[in-house]
């Protein structure tokens, strides 16, 4: 069955080449995805030798934990490593159809990126973005060919999340996002379409529930009584730890974001502030007990 708002299937062009920009835990997840259930060759790239080579090598970890847990054979490993390569430069993407971008959540710096994968690709390759709460349309102003762009939102952690959010900004056509459907499919996701709004839909409500909790915090609740007072409505992990998954800077980025759209309804936490402003990952250690200075961090004066 077509999902609703989809175009028709015969639109979608094939996809032969994929194309990540960044190549941090996120944009890593996403190439192996691509590569493991499309397996066409997927380059990365990124600004430095450092991330490229961090991120080639997150996704042979990742390679090598499934072969290890008997997901795939030895042979589809070896196939899969080899179809998952880094470059510096953006001349890799040339025979792309594909390109999707997973950098750091600024506007200006996802149009930059885009503006130059322009130079390199074909006019019919998709620009798809994973962005969490921009605006696709926005994005796509003032490129050669906006019709191109198209949101392609995953949850993490991408390989196990089943949801994508395939937004469509005022100017893509049909053709790119018959592609996009058609890609979710074969990536085994239940693709949404939803409306080009600040944070799309799931951003929204996670933020108000998430903003709520931290709020908690903010106001002088310990935070370990914060994080499992919901224990018994059986979420899947406690929201500290959701916070942990996602990233506070991701998350931070989407609550200013949406308190700038509706500041009626959305506040942005101090504490979370104060975990990214101090460049903490999380309030969780390796071991996965709240660390105590992290906590000091988030509720502290
Ligand atoms: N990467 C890859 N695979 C992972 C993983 C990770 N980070 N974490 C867990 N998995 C895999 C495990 O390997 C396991 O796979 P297997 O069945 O092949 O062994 C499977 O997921 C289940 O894991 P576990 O049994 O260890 O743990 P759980 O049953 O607790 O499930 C979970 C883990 C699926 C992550 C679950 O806790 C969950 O659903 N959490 C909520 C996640 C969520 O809400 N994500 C959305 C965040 S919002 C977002 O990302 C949007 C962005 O824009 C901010």
């Amino acid at each position: 069955k077509r999902p609703a708002g989809a175009p028709d299937p015969a639109l979608a062009r094939k996809v032969t080449k994929v194309g990540v920009v960044g190549a941090g835990l996120m944009a890593a997840q996403i190439a192996l995805l691509f590569a493991r259930r499309l397996e066409v060759p997927v380059v990365l790239t990124d600004l430095d030798d450092e991330r490229l080579t961090k991120g080639v090598g997150h996704v042979h970890a990742e390679i090598d934990g499934l072969l290890a847990k008997g997901r795939v054979s030895a042979d589809k490993a070896a196939r899969l490593k080899g179809l998952v390569s880094g470059s510096l430069t953006k001349d890799a993407f040339a025979d792309a159809d594909f390109v999707i971008e997973a950098v750091f959540e600024d506007m200006a710096v996802k149009r930059k990126v885009f503006a130059e994968v322009e130079e390199f690709v074909s006019p019919e390759c998709v620009l798809a973005t994973n962005t969490s709460s921009l605006s696709v349309s926005a994005m796509a102003a003032g490129l050669r060919h906006p019709g191109r762009v198209v949101g392609f939102h995953f949850f993490n952690p991408v390989a196990v999340m089943p949801l994508l959010e395939i937004v469509r900004g005022e100017a893509t056509d049909d053709a790119t996002l018959a592609t996009a459907f058609a890609t979710g499919k074969t990536l085994k996701k239940s693709a949404v379409l939803v409306k080009d709004a600040p944070a799309f839909v799931v951003n929204r409500l996670l933020t108000r529930f998430m903003g709520e909790v931290m709020a908690a915090v903010d106001e002088g609740t310990p935070l370990a009584v914060a994080d499992h007072a919901l224990d018994g409505l059986g979420l899947p992990m406690t929201p500290f730890t959701l916070l942990q998954l996602v990233g506070p800077a991701v998350s931070l980025h989407v609550a200013e974001t949406l308190h700038e759209a509706f500041p009626d309804r959305y506040a942005t936490s101090r504490g979370l502030a104060k975990l990214v402003a101090a460049g903490r990952p999380g309030v969780y250690d390796a071991a996965f007990a709240i660390d105590p200075e992290a906590e000091a961090v988030f509720s502290g004066g």
